[in-house]
């Protein structure tokens, strides 16, 4: 909630609201159609919140250089996630998201995603869908990496996925229209799911005391920061860091394995290079990972004023007051920031950078994940999961997809990579 205006008055969206509070048919053109009126920066009033956005070259760059004890991501993700996630999920974390990102993590992240590959429920030759495929993939390297001992198969990890399909934080922003459902029902599904995680948990943990502690690295971690609490304290605190950490992993990867797929199905002379193997092409497969990435990007990005900050937008620097939320929109920049940009090229990266930057106002006004000091701890990780997965899968199978026009968002997303609209079958049978 916020008191005091910025200074000087930001143009304002009259009759713009976000999905949150407003019933929109699409989140991103709302907020486009909102610039379009008002110029690159422009105050939103959106139900209780207050919204300044800008998408100038210069207000880009101030918005990445904002300090987060005065214009705090952290808080800002808070306000989002809490309209989805239980309380309990925030409250006293000893292991964070951020923190699992070690070299030797990573390692052993990819050699979980080797075997989650292995154990794909896809047979010699049938249909699935690209995006329930990823997902499984997700959920079954991301709970063998950190959810403990007997948490990636048989009726623990089917108890699991349903647990967090449930509870997984990223509906905040990907069904934003559905969140007034949540709060009138006071969160009760989702904090059931919590507790059936947490039950799952509690057991992988008495396992790992009992001396099953192979590859159980992130785990082992996790089961330390909460070595000197009494039992019933140790086993909850210890399911709630794996249940964040896994909802954290939930938000983006997924999704992005599954549009990297969907656009080399869509570019056949990009498929063969991956397939036909040999010298460059893991570099190569990572540039298409990217390039995915950053086209199926739909994020908000903000951050929620502490204590008055100054962003300087070039034309004008406003004084923003604690309350409101500084905030840009990846989509409105990536695609449009300089000529060509809405085409997938992944010859347009050298390693994580654009090659041709030269072509925009600013290096910030295009990314996949994020610039400065918020930017993703996970991104050589997620780019070497996507890179191994579409390889691997793409030398397996031989695809076909169904659909005939490029898959389309689920409008009402505001915030991570895109989900898409409707089912994006393909017809598979082993290469
Ligand atoms: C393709 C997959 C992913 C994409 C596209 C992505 C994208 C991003 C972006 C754009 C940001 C910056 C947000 C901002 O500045 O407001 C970010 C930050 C972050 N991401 Fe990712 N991400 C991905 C995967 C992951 C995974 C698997 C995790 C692990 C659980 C993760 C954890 C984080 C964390 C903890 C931050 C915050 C860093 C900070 O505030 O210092 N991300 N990500």
């Amino acid at each position: 909630m916020a008191g005091a205006d910025p200074v000087p008055a930001p143009p304002y969206a009259e009759g713009t609201g976000l999905p949150w509070d407003l019933p929109v048919s699409d989140a991103v053109a709302t907020i486009a159609a909102a610039r379009a009126r008002c110029g690159d920066t422009f105050a939103v009033h959106s139900g209780a919140d207050r919204y300044l956005f800008t998408f100038s070259p210069a207000g880009v760059e101030s918005f990445y250089a904002l300090p987060e004890e005065s214009a705090s991501k952290g808080v800002a993700d808070y306000l989002m996630l809490r309209r989805k996630l239980p309380d309990d999920i925030f409250a006293g974390r000893r292991t964070l998201p951020s923190t699992l990102f070690r070299r030797d993590d990573v390692a052993g992240y990819l050699a979980n995603l080797d075997r989650a590959l292995d154990q794909t429920d896809l047979e010699s030759a049938g249909t699935v869908d690209v995006f329930d495929l990823m997902r499984q993939l997700g959920h079954r390297m991301g709970l063998a990496s950190w959810a403990g001992p007997g948490c990636c198969d048989g009726a623990d990890f089917e108890r699991l996925v349903r647990a967090f399909d449930t509870l997984d934080g990223a509906d905040a922003f990907v069904h934003p229209d559905r969140m007034a459902e949540v709060a009138a029902t006071d969160k009760r599904a989702e904090r059931a799911a919590l507790d059936e995680v947490a039950d799952i948990v509690a057991a992988a943990v008495r396992r790992f005391d009992a001396g099953d502690t192979d590859n159980q690295a992130l785990f082992g971690r996790i089961v330390d920061a909460w070595s000197t609490e009494q039992q019933d304290d140790r086993l909850r605190g210890i399911a709630l860091d794996v249940a964040l950490i896994h909802v954290a992993s939930m938000s983006n990867l997924a999704a992005a394995l599954g549009w990297a797929l969907v656009d080399l199905l869509e570019h056949p002379a990009e498929l063969a290079r991956i397939r036909g193997g040999g010298a460059g092409v893991a570099d190569f497969a990572q540039r298409c990972a990217l390039e995915s990435t950053r086209l199926a990007q739909r994020s908000i990005m903000t951050r929620a004023v502490l204590s008055p900050v100054r962003l300087d937008t070039g034309e004008v620097t406003y004084q923003v007051p604690p309350g409101w939320t500084i905030a840009t929109l990846l989509p409105l920049l990536n695609t449009s920031a300089a000529p060509g940009l809405e085409r997938w090229d992944p010859d347009r990266w050298n390693r994580h950078r654009l090659i041709e930057q030269h072509t925009l106002a600013s290096p910030m006004l295009v990314t996949a994940f994020g610039h400065g000091r918020h930017s993703c701890p996970a991104q050589p990780f997620s780019l070497s999961a996507i890179t191994a997965a579409t390889t691997a899968l793409l030398r397996d199978y031989q695809m076909t997809p169904r659909w005939t026009s490029h898959p389309q968002p689920v409008p009402a997303q505001i915030g991570g990579v895109a989900r898409a609209r409707g089912p994006c079958l393909v017809d598979y049978v082993s290469a």
